[in-house]
């Protein structure tokens, strides 16, 4: 075993993961990356189908971001943005604001103001917290509640977990959390109101339904204002009520969500929920986390991020991962000046924002998300992502001959896989199978690092991927599929 590797297991304890698997086998040390590829301690070189935890935008060791993080590096690498001001965060947040703007969207929020902290979570974190005080002081309710969607991940601290509902992950701390509520996300593969046979082609085409998905959000909602308008009929009594109040936001990974098993909406779903949300007087915090950056596609004039495509501008758009182009943890949580606003008042009427860390603002990770900003305006990021698109596209039509691939979603530049015993039935593999991981692992042996969310086979390349990059990407997962599910073609 490399001396790194038994370093790593003699010490370390790694995120999600079950550490007696770990234990067993020899761990992959990355020591270097050019491009969408990762170098190990033995000089193997893998693609990072994966985007290195859906982070990295521009690939490995770009030259504009490195030579960004390097000249900061030359004046200063970090100072408080406690009391301090900083050239580079300063920048980004207006780099920021005009992109969360776009594209023009009449009628809708426009977003003002940016405050940053360190990983998606936090993010999240600061969208909670914000939103919850904002409901208070605007006399929505005196206990704000939350409405989010099965199946959700927004991260892992407190908060945001419990705006989460993936059981797996959430039920150990429930006794931690406070209590939100839950309503169906739009789930076509598996949805009890699709009425169509599974076909060979993603099942927001093909479905056969009456946007029931939609239905249940206007029922969560209308429940809600029903109790509110019970506990009494002014907005006093209403701001009394606690718990009887209307919801004071709604939390929605918009087009896809992520770590759910990168479940896509279809189109009109978003614009109709967020008309909902805001028609029963919630606000909305986009949770852009995996999707910001131009992750869900780059054509049609849409903007960095996927709510535009929607023709939706939340209160809240909640960034991290492509935020620095994968380099360095920063987040971002843009909000409306009307929250901002709510926030201001006199120093002794504590209406202060008392929220962040000793590494809010740092200069390093703030040069990298500026440079990586800059390299996404350019035409040629543009184009090379629309073709991108397409070359995924196109790849992974080759698996729906698979008897073991039942769903293939593709929003953008992200795409799940999801395998089954049988296309025909949908009959899934049980969790303690681990068919998404033992194929993973089975592409790792043949060159290319992902991670499966259960049964879903993520597939997110690098921008910077060639054409023939993600032929491979995808080719080593048909091969992955047949050696370790080999249910062979079933066309
Ligand atoms: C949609 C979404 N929100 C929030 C998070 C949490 O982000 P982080 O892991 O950076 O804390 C994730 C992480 O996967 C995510 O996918």
């Amino acid at each position: 075993m490399h001396p790194l590797a038994r370093l790593d297991q003699r010490f370390l304890w790694h995120p999600f993961t079950q550490m007696r698997d770990w234990l067993k086998g020899e761990p992959i040390v990355i020591v270097r990356g050019k491009g969408a590829e990762l170098e190990d301690a033995n000089g193997r070189r893998y693609l990072d189908a994966n985007a290195s935890i859906w982070t990295n935008l521009h690939g490995h060791r770009h030259p504009a971001l490195d030579r960004a993080v390097k000249a900061q590096l030359g004046k200063v690498a970090h100072s408080s943005a406690l009391g301090l001001a900083n050239e580079p965060a300063a920048v980004l947040a207006e780099k920021l604001v005009a992109a969360a703007n776009r594209p023009r969207l009449p009628g809708q929020p426009k977003l003002a103001k940016v405050f940053l902290s360190d990983d998606g979570s936090t993010a999240m974190e600061v969208a909670l917290k914000l939103a919850y005080e904002f409901a208070r002081r605007s006399g929505r309710s005196a206990q704000p509640r939350f409405l989010s969607l099965r199946g959700a991940y927004h991260g892992d601290t407190v908060g945001a977990v419990s705006v989460g509902h993936i059981d797996l992950f959430h039920k150990a701390y429930a006794g931690l959390l406070f209590k939100t509520d839950a309503v169906m996300a739009p789930y076509c593969y598996r949805c009890p109101f699709n009425r169509a046979r599974a076909e060979r082609a993603d099942a927001r085409e093909y479905r056969k339904c009456n946007w029931e998905c939609v239905g249940k959000v206007e029922q969560a909602f209308a429940r809600r204002t029903r109790r509110a308008e019970g506990a009494g009929a002014s907005a006093g009594a209403r701001a009394n009520a606690g718990d009887g109040a209307g919801y004071a936001a709604m939390v929605v990974e918009p087009l896809m969500q992520g770590a759910a098993g990168m479940i896509p909406q279809p189109v009109g779903w978003l614009r109709r929920v967020a008309e909902i949300a805001r028609g029963h007087g919630a606000q909305l915090i986009a949770d852009e986390v995996m999707t910001g950056f131009g992750r869900t596609g780059a054509g049609g004039g849409a903007g960095l991020f996927a709510c535009g495509r929607e023709g939706v501008r939340p209160d809240y758009l909640v960034l991290a991962k492509g935020l620095t182009g994968g380099y360095l943890p920063m987040a971002a949580t843009v909000v409306t000046r009307t929250i901002f606003d709510a926030f201001l008042g006199e120093y002794g009427e504590f209406k202060t924002f008392f929220h962040g860390h000793s590494f809010t603002g740092n200069q390093l990770g703030a040069a990298a998300a500026n440079a990586s900003m800059e390299l996404l305006a350019t035409e040629e990021s543009v184009r090379r992502r629309g073709e991108l698109e397409g070359e995924l596209r196109a790849a992974l039509a080759g698996l729906w001959k698979l008897e073991n691939v039942g769903d293939i979603r593709q929003v953008g530049l992200v795409a799940g896989v999801e395998l089954v015993r049988n296309w025909r039935t949908r009959e899934a593999f049980a969790l303690a199978e681990r068919a998404g991981i033992r194929v993973c692992e089975a592409m790792a042996r043949r060159g290319v690092l992902t991670r499966p969310i259960g049964n879903v086979v993520v597939v997110m390349p690098p921008y910077c991927t060639t054409a023939r990059q993600v032929a491979t990407m995808v080719r080593m997962l048909e091969e992955a599929i047949g050696e370790v599910l080999g249910g062979g073609a079933g066309g």
